[in-house]
């Protein structure tokens, strides 16, 4: 009570009203990025280093936490697809808007996702990838959605399962906007309603 930063997590950061809470916060995510870090690097192999894919824009921030919370070296690939659909939705007809820059025929490959909710983007891009040979392809994605349980879709490892409601921040936008802040917030639902 009085604290602003409680009252208003999105106050600080200029995003004045605009996040109803915070859902996980800084130190929540640090502990688990650094979890699943670990858990990843006990998978692999120092000497062959895994081939880190992160899907822009959303996974930005994980994948840079993440990859130096690794233990083992990491070589990393961006790509950047959209989704077709509303802006809080997607359509599962993806189109690619940057491509790997490399062959990686022989690579083992981590996809590095930021939230899974309908599963559609995933498993368009498992499919995707899967076509160029790889030896083989894991998905880690610090955030899933209810909705992910139902598209049959592997996921190895996983951050947070979270309720069906919208989130923002870490990352995660809703039209551009909350990528910045350095938690995971539910968007006050005047924002989107
Ligand atoms: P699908 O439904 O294909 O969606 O699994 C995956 C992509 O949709 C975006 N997405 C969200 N973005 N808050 C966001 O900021 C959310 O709650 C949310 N749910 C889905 C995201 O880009 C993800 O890669
Ligand atoms: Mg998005």
């Amino acid at each position: 009570p009085g604290d602003p930063a409680l009252d208003d997590p999105g106050a600080e950061y200029g995003y004045r009203d605009e996040i109803a809470a915070v859902l996980l916060s800084e130190q929540d995510l640090r502990a688990k990025v650094r979890e699943l870090a670990v858990a990843v690097a006990a998978d692999h192999d120092v000497d062959t280093p895994p081939l880190l894919v992160c899907v822009l824009k959303g996974a930005v921030m994980f994948l840079t936490d993440f990859v130096r919370a690794m233990p083992i070296p990491t070589e990393l690939e961006f790509m950047a697809v959209t989704s077709y659909g509303s802006a809080t939705t997607s359509s599962g007809v993806v189109r690619i808007l940057k491509d790997l820059d490399r062959d990686i025929t022989g690579r083992r490959i981590i996809i590095v996702e930021d939230i899974i909710d309908s599963g559609l983007t995933l498993s368009w891009l498992l499919k995707n990838l899967a076509s160029r040979n790889p030896a083989a392809i894991d998905v880690v994605a610090l955030l899933r959605k209810p909705e992910a349980v139902k598209v049959d879709v592997d996921v190895r490892y996983v951050g947070f399962d979270l309720p069906n409601e919208f989130v923002v921040g870490y990352g995660l936008d809703y039209a551009e906007r909350y990528r910045d802040l350095p938690y995971v917030g539910l968007l006050g639902e005047h924002m989107y309603r």
